[in-house]
C-alpha cells in the first residue's frame, strides 16, 4: 500500500473518506459535498444517526452528484478532546473498510479542529492506514480473488504537504518496525526458532545496529544456567541476541536498555500445557519481537540515543533431556532457583538476560517485555498490559507514552508480601508463587535479578496477540510495545 500526501481537495475518482468531529450540523467540506449531492449526504448521515462520535463510520455508496465510488464519513469524537492520536482512526477505519473491497484508491481528508498540529495528525492518519493494512500471506498458494487486497494507494490531503511528509518520515520508520515485529510473531514456530530469529535480527545491521549473538557454549561459560535449562529439552540451540544502537552525540553516553522474552515455542516443557490452543504459544516471543522492533524503529529514524536491546531466545520442549520439576539451577547472578513448574520458563529467561544486561552495559534503566503470565489476561483483559516497576518516575513516563500511542498500561502492585511467596525451602527461590497474584509473583521473581537501577516490566501476554481486529491492529500479531517505547525514548532520552 502506497502512502502519498497530496493537496487537500475532493478527488474525482476512487473513494473518499473524511474524518470529522462531533457536530450538530454539517460544516466545511461535508456541507460542500452535501450541496453537490443535493442533500444526499445529510440524508445518509441522518438515516444512520451519525453525530461524529468516536468510532462511528457511515459508508455511502456511489453518492449522487459525486464522481466517487464511496464516501466514508468517520467520527473522531468531540472537538475539545481531539488529540492527534484520534486522527489515526480515519486511516485505520478507511483501510479496514476498503482493503479488499475492490477499491484501488482512497483519498483521506481530515477536518481538523483549531489549534491542532496538522502534520502530526496526518502522520497518524498514515500510520493508522498502513498498520491496519498489515497482512501476512507468505504461506498461501491460492486465494479467492475476493479475499485479495485491492487497495493500493492512500492519498492523504494536507494544506502543507512538505510538513506532513516530514512528520511521516519518523512515523514511517516506526511503522516499518512494527511490521517487522508482527512478521516475526506471525511466522510459524517450525520456521522461526531461536537461530532463525537471531538471523533475522541481523537485518538490523543494515540500519546501523551492532548485532551480536551468543550460542550455548558462550552462555554456559557465563553461567547462564537459568535460560539454558529452559532450552535443554529442545533440539534447537538457545541464543542470546544483543543489539546496540549508538545514536547519541557521545557514543559512550550511558545507554537505555530493553530486554525481551523470546520463547519461540512454549509447550510448557515437562509441565506440559493442554493441547487445545497450544499453537498460540508461537507468540511467546512477542517480547523479544517488540525489543527487536524497537531497535529497528530507533535506528530507522536515527534516534539520538544509545540503546541496548537484549533477547533471550529459546524453545521450551519436553524430551528425555528436558529439565524436570524439582531441578535446582544456578543462575548467572549466582542465585539458585528451584524449578517447580517448567511452564514458568519466561522468568528464567529474563533472569539471566537482565543480569547480563545490567552487568555488561550499566544502563540508566532496564525495561523488559514478556508474554509472561496467563494471569495478567485474567486481571486486565486483552487490551491493556501490566506494568510493574521499582521506580515511580519510570512508571509514570511509560504510562503516559502508552496512553499517547494507544498501547495502554496499568500499573500493578509489588512488595515484600508478594516477594516472600517465592521463597524456596531448599534454594534461594522457587519459580512459581502459588495460586494467587500470579503476575505479581512472576514480577517479584524478575526483580530479584535487578540490582538497584530503575527497572520496569511489561507483561504483554494479553496484548501481544489480538483475537480480533481493533483500531490500527488487524487480528493477530500486534507489535505491542514498539510504539509505546519509541515515544517513551523520544520524549525523555534523546539529547
Ligand atoms: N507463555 C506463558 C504465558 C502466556 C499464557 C502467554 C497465555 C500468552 C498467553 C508462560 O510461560 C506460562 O506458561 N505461564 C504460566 C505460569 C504458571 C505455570 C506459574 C501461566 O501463566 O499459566
Ligand atoms: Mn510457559
Ligand atoms: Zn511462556
Amino acid at each position: 500500500m502506497q502512502i502519498n500526501f497530496v493537496k487537500s481537495e475532493v478527488p474525482d475518482e476512487g473513494s473518499l473518506a473524511i474524518g470529522v468531529t462531533e457536530n450538530e450540523e454539517l460544516t466545511g467540506l461535508l456541507q460542500e459535498l452535501d450541496k453537490t449531492s443535493k442533500g444526499a449526504v445529510e440524508r445518509a448521515l441522518k438515516a444512520s444517526r451519525f453525530t461524529g462520535a468516536k468510532g462511528q463510520v457511515v459508508e455511502i455508496l456511489a453518492p449522487a452528484g459525486l464522481d466517487l465510488d464511496r464516501l466514508l464519513v468517520v467520527g473522531l469524537g468531540k472537538a475539545e478532546d481531539f488529540k492527534s492520536e484520534r486522527a489515526e482512526s480515519l486511516g485505520s477505519q478507511a483501510v479496514a473498510r476498503l482493503l479488499t473491497s475492490g477499491e484501488k484508491t482512497v483519498t483521506l481528508l481530515l477536518q481538523l479542529p483549531k489549534d491542532v498540529d496538522e502534520a502530526e495528525a496526518l502522520a497518524r492518519v498514515a500510520q493508522g492506514a498502513s498498520l491496519r493494512g498489515y497482512r501476512f500471506d507468505h504461506y498461501r498458494t491460492t486465494q479467492k480473488k475476493t479475499d485479495k487486497p485491492t487497495l493500493a494507494k492512500v492519498n492523504i490531503g494536507a494544506s502543507d504537504v512538505a510538513e506532513a511528509k516530514k512528520a511521516w518520515r519518523a512515523a514511517e520508520a516506526v511503522t516499518k518496525a512494527v511490521v517487522f515485529a508482527r512478521d516475526l510473531v506471525t511466522e510459524p514456530p517450525n520456521v522461526l526458532y531461536p537461530e532463525e530469529f537471531a538471523k533475522r535480527a541481523r537485518k538490523l545491521e543494515d540500519l546501523g545496529v551492532d548485532v551480536e549473538v551468543l550460542g550455548e557454549k558462550e552462555m554456559a561459560k557465563l553461567g547462564m544456567n537459568a535460560i539454558l535449562g529452559v532450552g535443554q529439552g529442545s533440539e534447537r540451540e538457545t541464543q542470546l541476541l544483543i543489539m546496540q544502537w549508538k545514536g547519541a552525540r557521545d557514543r559512550n553516553a550511558q545507554p537505555v536498555a530493553f530486554v525481551g522474552k523470546g520463547v519461540t515455542f512454549d509447550t510448557g516443557g515437562i509441565s506440559i500445557k493442554p493441547a487445545a490452543g497450544m499453537d498460540a504459544m508461537k507468540y511467546d516471543m512477542g517480547g523479544a519481537a517488540a525489543v527487536t522492533g524497537l531497535m529497528h524503529a530507533l535506528a530507522g529514524r536515527k534516534a539520538k540515543v544509545n540503546a541496548i536491546g537484549i533477547c533471550g531466545l529459546v524453545e521450551n520442549m519436553p524430551d528425555g533431556n528436558a529439565q524436570r520439576p524439582g531441578d535446582v539451577v544456578k543462575s548467572m547472578s549466582g542465585q539458585t532457583i528451584e524449578i517447580l513448574n517448567t511452564d514458568a520458563e519466561g522468568r528464567l529467561v529474563l533472569a539471566d538476560a537482565l543480569w547480563y544486561c545490567q552487568n555488561r552495559f550499566k544502563p540508566k534503566f532496564m525495561v523488559d517485555l514478556a508474554t509472561l503470565t496467563g494471569a495478567i489476561r485474567i486481571a486486565l483483559g486483552l487490551d491493556i498490559a501490566g506494568l510493574f516497576s521499582n521506580n515511580d518516575e519510570l512508571a509514570a513516563r511509560l504510562l503516559a507514552a502508552g496512553k499517547a500511542e494507544g498501547e495502554e498500561l496499568w500499573r500493578m502492585p509489588m512488595g515484600e508480601r508478594y516477594d516472600k511467596l517465592i521463597d524456596s525451602p531448599i534454594a534461594d527461590m522457587k519459580n512459581i508463587g502459588g495460586q494467587f497474584g500470579g503476575s505479581i509473583t512472576a514480577a517479584q521473581f524478575i526483580q530479584r535479578f535487578v540490582n538497584k537501577l530503575p527497572w520496569a516490566h511489561l507483561d504483554i501476554a494479553g496484548t501481544a496477540w489480538a483475537e480480533e481486529a481493533r483500531n490500527s491492529t488487524p487480528k493477530g500479531a500486534t507489535g505491542f510495545g514498539i510504539r509505546l517505547l519509541n515515544r517513551f525514548v523520544a520524549d525523555h532520552y534523546e539529547a
